[in-house]
């Protein structure tokens, strides 16, 4: 048995809302992500809000 869950309008929200975290959000990212190098499986990337704060050691991000 399969279903199908969709929802465009929150993820068009979403994006936005992400756009405008605060600063504390995201020096949480930030924090979250730091010490990672190489390459990097996230999972549950959504749409792709970290993206923008690995550090520069992370050379490849696997994101599902
Ligand atoms: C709270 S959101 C976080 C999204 C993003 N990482 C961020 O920091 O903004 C959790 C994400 O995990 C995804 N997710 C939930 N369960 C999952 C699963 N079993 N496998 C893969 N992704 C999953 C959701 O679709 C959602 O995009």
């Amino acid at each position: 048995m399969s279903s199908t869950l969709d929802n465009p309008f929150f993820a068009r929200l979403w994006t936005v809302m992400a756009a405008h975290e605060t600063e504390a959000i995201r020096r949480l990212r930030r924090e979250n992500l730091a010490g990672l190098s190489g390459r990097v499986l996230e999972v549950g990337a959504g749409t792709g809000t970290n993206f923008a704060f690995y550090p520069d050691t992370v050379t490849e991000v696997v994101a599902v």
